[in-house]
């Protein structure tokens, strides 16, 4: 099969990063006997330097024709006034938002694994991480907080912010279902996570996953308090397979889950919309200051890479041969800077990747 791939490398770490993503997913391709065809757009701040603004039209155009999209990351140094000192809306993660939007991506989906080679590097002590922990977040991404009317006027002489928070039960409904199937193929948990005992749009949510729950008997439901579960996820995270929660929530609940695998250079993650379209991003940011020295991590973006194939092209075989091979350096003790620990070797951006590219298709 023949997939067309929008690749948006973005600034810092990101064109180094998914130059090594190309490299496994082109490996992939020769072994399995796919080809992807990759179209190259701008986003972020090398678009702000291009053309003035964050995500044109074309790029948006482009993406929304293929078959789902790469992306490294996006954003700088906020000290770097050419990108910075301009309206919130013209800023490089604007672009972000604006292609979330642009493209239907409600479904965001952020897994959260603690290694067994990396487990020196959470922060969490050995009785609290048990037997491990592996957990996926599917935040809302369109709505909520990000989306609502904002404004900043004076009201009665007093400068005043607004930020507006809504959902209506289509867009609860369509991530409860997209939650639920998640956690059918896991372990069949589902934590719910608001603030019910205090917002109405919290009270809406805990209904509408009640009535989507009934439709799937074999999936545990329950629900837990946003500030309870910021708790929980530091005291027993081995108590988490599916939480399922909104933009906000969902955006500070998946920080600290990243943080306590300790390797924030690992994760991936997935943003969806109804069908099996998406967009597959590293979890983490644009590293501006080791931009360009081959020392970033591109395992989290090789990871994107599986799941773009596993959701958007329907190759579960392909997928699980590149996650395979991951661990499988990692194994062998091969380490980048970030996840480093004492008798591994230490590799750069590049040699990671040839590690992982040369081990599909070897057994
Ligand atoms: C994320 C980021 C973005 C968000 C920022 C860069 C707008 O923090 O993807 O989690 O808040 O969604
Ligand atoms: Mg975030």
């Amino acid at each position: 099969m023949n997939y067309k791939i929008t690749v948006i490398p973005g600034d810092g770490i990101g064109p180094e990063i998914v130059r090594e993503a190309k490299k496994v997913m082109d490996k992939v391709g020769r072994v399995y006997g796919h080809s992807f065809g990759y179209t190259e757009v701008l986003m972020g701040g090398c678009s702000i330097d291009a053309y003035g603004i964050p995500l044109t039209e074309e790029a948006l155009e482009t993406a929304r024709r293929s078959d789902a999209v790469l992306l490294g990351a996006v954003g700088g140094d906020v000290g770097n006034s050419r990108w910075y000192d301009v309206a919130p809306n013209l800023r490089p993660e604007a672009g972000l938002l604006a292609i979330r939007k642009g493209l239907g991506l409600f479904a965001n989906i952020r897994p959260a694994y603690l290694y067994r080679e990396l487990e020196g590097a959470c922060p969490l002590k050995k009785e609290i991480i048990g037997d491990g922990f592996d957990m996926v977040i599917m935040r809302e991404l369109t709505g909520g907080l990000y989306f609502g009317d904002r404004y900043t006027r004076e009201v009665d002489g007093v400068m005043t912010a607004v930020d507006t928070l809504t959902y209506n039960e289509k867009e609860i409904r369509r991530i409860a279902v997209k939650g639920f199937e998640i956690a059918r193929k896991r372990r069949r948990k589902v934590t719910s996570v608001d603030k019910a005992n205090v917002l109405d749009s919290s009270r809406l949510w805990r209904r509408v996953v009640e009535e989507v729950a009934k439709e799937y008997p074999e999936v545990e439901l329950t629900h837990m308090l946003v500030d309870n579960c910021a708790m929980q996820l530091v005291m027993n995270p081995g108590q988490f397979d599916v939480i399922l929660t909104e933009n906000m929530f969902g955006d500070i609940l998946s920080d600290e889950a990243s943080m306590i695998t300790g390797s924030i250079g690992m994760l991936s993650s997935a943003s969806m919309n109804e069908s099996r379209f998406g967009l597959y991003e590293p979890s983490h940011g644009s590293a501006p200051d080791i931009a360009g020295k081959d020392m970033a991590n591109p395992i989290a973006t090789i990871l994107s890479a599986a799941m773009l194939l596993r959701y958007s092209c329907d190759l579960d075989q392909e997928a699980d041969a590149i996650e395979k091979a991951v661990r499988e350096v990692l194994a062998e003790g091969y380490r980048t800077g970030d996840i480093m620990s004492r008798g591994c070797e230490q590799v750069g951006t590049s040699s990671m990747g040839d590690l992982i590219a040369g081990k599909i298709g070897s057994t």
